[in-house]
């Protein structure tokens, strides 16, 4: 779902339209759709309504304070990855005792804030990190709530830098050691269990690999449940969305239709899992990220210059692999999409950004229509892991972030001046 459509031939974001945006509060811009972020979250908590279930937000796609709020309004929890995570999701009204916290690296000072905040769960990736929870709770004088993190094995078959749940890689402890970590668990005297946690990768097209990562740990979680009384089963984030062709008809019914080539739907993902995780009669625990909000958001952008070479177009625009670095990282596919449609013959141009890297690219060999100095393009489905990787390389400010709700926008987060950029820094002498 996705509601960036052409109108009289200019892009709308629902009813805004995105050149007269654009002139607004300039560009690099991220703008996102509140719309479609609650229609995702709503066609997924319908899809998996036969499973007592809770859908904590993966905040790291997206932690715009605005975004945080509206997903608290529609229900969803939130799994975050750092203390900064757990101060957004409080700063947008989210109470910690629901959300999750995962991730390898937990510094004291994460543990100790999250068990004083009330958290629901930490997700528990390592022996030592247990041992560490456990200390900490002791000298807080409270038992702390853990699940731990089981590597079931499983082949996502996604980017190999967002594969998370084979042996090669560095999350979790595997499934044929969960067993004997839950017993150390069970032994230390300020955690108490409460669940099992999974996540096999990002960017999922497929239903069939989180059936098997879930298949694979039932019986792990079966006798946790009727040995130490667990709470939850938590099958992670991972649901992959469409990014070749989010605008490709510019008909949303199209994107919905069964001509369309995605390859996983919410109904797909709980028809494969909801039968396997049933039985279990826990509650299940869903960490979205990129679901929510991928589609929900695009990057907008104005071209500098047209630059021929022997060899190439470069169209020049003023966003970098700063702003959205996925391109670059993850030869991550992004539809360029001209804010305005204009007439002529493709063109096989390479969108590149400002940035001082061959790497800085957002199209290569692409066919585009006709690009000009100061026409404008959105870069779709930038919505999740966009601005939250943005960085200020090359000294850029980070971009502006608006959120689009039907005829309504409103800035979320300010475009960084000059002065964002050197705060806090001193001259040595
Ligand atoms: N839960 C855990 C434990 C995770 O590590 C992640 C993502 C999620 C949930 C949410 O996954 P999602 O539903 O968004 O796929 N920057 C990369 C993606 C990194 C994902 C990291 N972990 C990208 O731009 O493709």
């Amino acid at each position: 779902m996705h509601s960036f459509t052409y109108r009289n031939d200019i892009l709308h974001g629902e009813d805004v339209n995105l050149e007269e945006l654009a002139d607004r509060v300039g560009t690099p811009a991220y703008v996102y759709s509140a719309n479609t972020i609650r229609a995702n979250y709503r066609r997924l908590d319908a899809a998996l309504a036969p499973l007592p279930h809770t859908i904590c937000y993966a905040v790291k796609a997206n932690s715009n304070l605005a975004i945080l709020d509206l997903l608290r309004r529609e229900g969803a929890g939130f799994d975050i990855v750092s203390g900064g995570e757990l101060f957004r999701v409080q700063r947008a009204g989210g109470e910690a005792s629901r959300c999750t916290f995962a991730g390898v690296g937990k510094t004291t000072a994460e543990i100790t804030a999250a068990l004083q905040a009330g958290i629901y769960s930490l997700n528990v990736e390592s022996e030592a990190e247990l041992e560490r929870i456990n200390a900490v709770a002791g000298s807080l004088g409270v038992r702390a709530p853990v699940a731990v993190r089981v590597n079931p094995d499983v082949d996502a078959k996604t980017h190999k830098y967002i594969s998370t749940g084979t042996s090669q890689n560095k999350f979790g402890v595997g499934l044929d050691r969960a067993a004997d970590v839950y017993a150390r668990a069970a032994k230390l005297p300020h955690l108490v269990l409460r669940g099992v946690q999974t996540h096999i990768g990002s960017q999922i097209l497929e239903p069939e690999p989180f059936a098997e990562a879930a298949a694979k740990l039932i019986p792990l979680v079966e006798s946790l449940r009727d040995h130490h009384g667990i709470e939850f089963f938590s099958i992670g984030g991972g649901v992959g969305i469409e990014y070749n062709a989010a605008l490709a008809s510019g008909d949303p019914a199209w994107w919905e239709s069964a001509d369309h080539p995605r390859r996983i739907t919410p109904e797909d993902y709980a028809a494969a899992i909801v039968p396997i995780l049933k039985p279990l009669g826990l509650r299940i625990f869903f960490e979205p990220g990129r679901f929510m909000v991928g589609n929900a958001g695009v990057l907008l952008s104005t071209v500098q210059y047209v630059k021929k070479t022997p060899a190439k177009t470069f169209t020049v625009v003023d966003a970098g692999m700063n702003d959205l670095i996925r391109p670059a990282l993850y030869e991550g596919f992004h539809e360029v999409a001209p804010l305005r449609v204009t007439p002529g013959e493709p063109v096989v141009m390479d969108v590149v950004g400002p940035v001082c890297e061959s790497g800085d690219f957002f199209a290569q060999d692409r066919p585009l229509p006709p690009l000009a100095a100061e026409d404008r393009i959105a870069l779709m489905s930038a919505g999740a892991y966009g601005f939250v990787m943005a960085s200020n390389y090359n000294s850029r400010p980070l971009p502006v972030e608006v959120l689009v709700d039907g005829a309504e926008w409103k800035i979320v987060r300010e475009r960084q001046t000059p002065e964002d950029l050197i705060r806090g820094e001193s001259l040595a002498g």
